[in-house]
């Protein structure tokens, strides 16, 4: 009953790195606390940027990082946030609780960030209040190298160098916060604003289109109609098109959600397990609309904001989206970049909702003190597919049935890296059973197969600053050889990755 089967010889598709893409948002304290501390803070930092913070993404690769933006790009005036911090003027951050903004983190910052990271800067410009001319002015600061105003303010800010900058996002959620417009006139507003943020040198740029909100198709259709190609000239106009989806109990009209980060049944378990997967019919159906399209699939779909969204944390702000984070989002993580594993010849970057301390983070802070989130671990787990050839995995599953939803318990992807390995990432979303997986692979002979397991001891496990490590990898010893392939113990409520030559 419950079977994967892969050929090792069918890897083709490379699986994009930045599917493993993350965003960060002035937003609550995601950029300042979460990242930004100053340069005068006891928090040991490196010109600013905490360096504690710095070295846990790294270690789970972070490919790319989307910023400012979310809603906040939309408000946001690239040339306050730069020159001497002290003169930096002010902003009400008017979406995220119309707090004080005082633009100490701006290009510069991120893109040192950035460099700390080593990851690529993916930044979103502002079309929602934001001129053409704004946008074109801030993409010729950052990458123009020769004499021009915007290179030589640059430089008058201590930057001789352009920075390389190819991910750029021409407006974020237009249908909303981005300007509330209709698909038709941000086609238009897109292809306008798209056109002056021009490609300088050799810095080529890759714009990224305002995708549609969960299952609006419409959006799909009319952006890809309209904005996808010059059908006088030839060319493409966008190389991205982004869609959102956030995984939710239900949405207030106020836009808040219902529903505790940690405390929840199992209904609620099996609500927020079956909504991630609904990730699959979304890839599908907008993919289809592209395909007609772009079936050459050179326009990728960028799924630039993901993640589970809860009632924030009692006590916390409202607008600060603070949430902590258990072993069921480590499942609609792990489900959840299986999904863009297996569509990676479309979706070529994703970019989980928010790295620290906002929505579904990697890491929470308080002062001095840092924690890695299940979701983390879920995300070093999977490094072992950034760049690899996806193998398409046939997964044959039992249900999971609960207070009327029906899930498949089993999720898996796979992928061979260059060095020839196979790595297979499964989940079991059951939380009551332990599942015996029949693995069939055709292509190779099984050696070894060392693997690691994330379990917690509840459904809401969970890591807290006086227990940090109650959630965390182990070493798996579950998997054993068989005739055709391997014979899997997937304990439930987990996460498995192997590593099998
Ligand atoms: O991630 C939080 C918000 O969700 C973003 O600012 C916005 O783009 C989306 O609605």
């Amino acid at each position: 009953m419950n079977e994967i089967t892969l050929d090792v010889k069918l890897a083709k598709t490379k699986i994009d790195r930045n599917i493993y893409g993350h965003f960060s948002e002035h937003l609550g304290r995601c950029i300042y606390e979460g990242y930004w501390v100053g340069e005068d803070s006891q928090i040991p930092n490196v010109r600013g940027i905490r360096k504690d913070v710095v070295e846990a993404l790294r270690k789970i690769k972070v490919p790319v990082l989307r910023w400012p933006g979310g809603c906040f790009a939309d408000e946001y005036h690239w040339r306050d946030g730069i020159g001497p911090r002290e003169q930096r003027p002010t902003m009400i951050n008017t979406h995220w609780g119309g707090v004080v903004e005082n633009n100490h983190f701006g290009t510069h910052e991120f893109m040192d960030l950035c460099a700390q990271l080593e990851c690529e800067p993916y930044i979103c410009g502002n079309v929602g209040s934001g001129t053409v001319q704004e946008m074109s002015q801030w993409v010729e600061y950052v990458t123009f190298d020769g004499k021009s105003p915007m290179s030589d303010l640059r430089r008058s800010n201590g930057r001789s160098e352009p920075w390389k900058l190819k991910y750029f996002g021409v407006g974020n959620e237009n249908w909303g916060c981005g300007g509330r417009m209709t698909a038709e006139y941000y086609s238009d507003e897109y292809r306008r604003y798209g056109l002056y943020a021009r490609s300088y040198g050799d810095n080529q740029l890759y714009r990224i289109a305002c995708g549609p909100r969960n299952d609006d198709y419409h959006w799909t259709q009319v952006l890809m109609e309209k904005a996808g190609h010059d059908q006088l000239l030839g060319g493409r106009y966008m190389d991205g098109l982004a869609l959102h989806y956030y995984t939710s109990v239900r949405r207030l009209p106020d836009g808040s959600r219902v529903g505790f980060a940690t405390q929840f049944d199992e209904a609620e378990w099996i609500e927020i397990v079956s909504k991630g997967l609904f990730m699959d019919e979304l890839v599908r159906r907008h993919s289809t609309i592209m395909d007609e399209y772009d079936p050459a699939k050179k326009v990728a779909l960028i799924v630039d904001e993901w993640g589970t969204w809860y009632a924030v944390e009692p006590g916390t702000h409202p607008r600060f989206l603070y949430q902590q984070n258990t072993m069921r989002d480590a499942i609609v993580a792990a489900t959840t970049l299986d999904i863009f594993n297996k569509y990676c010849d479309r979706v070529r970057m994703a970019n989980i909702a928010q790295t620290v301390n906002v929505l579904q983070a990697m890491i929470l802070t308080q002062n001095a003190q840092m924690l890695l989130t299940p979701s983390y671990h879920v995300f070093e787990m999977y490094t072992v597919h950034h760049d690899a050839a996806m193998v398409p995995v046939d997964v044959q599953s039992e249900r999971y049935e609960h207070a009327g939803y029906s899930v498949p318990a089993v999720s898996a992807s796979a992928s061979v890296d260059a060095s020839g390995k196979l790595h297979i990432t499964m989940s079991n979303a059951n939380p009551h059973k332990d599942i015996a997986v029949k693995a069939f692979l055709r292509g190779m002979r099984v050696s070894r197969m060392p693997g690691r397991v994330l379990q917690g001891d509840a459904m809401n496990a969970h890591n807290t600053f006086d227990q940090p490590n109650a959630v965390k990898p182990k070493a798996f010893s579950g998997a054993q050889v068989t005739g055709e392939g391997l014979e899997i113990a997937l304990p439930k409520m987990s996460v498995v990755v192997l590593e099998v030559t």
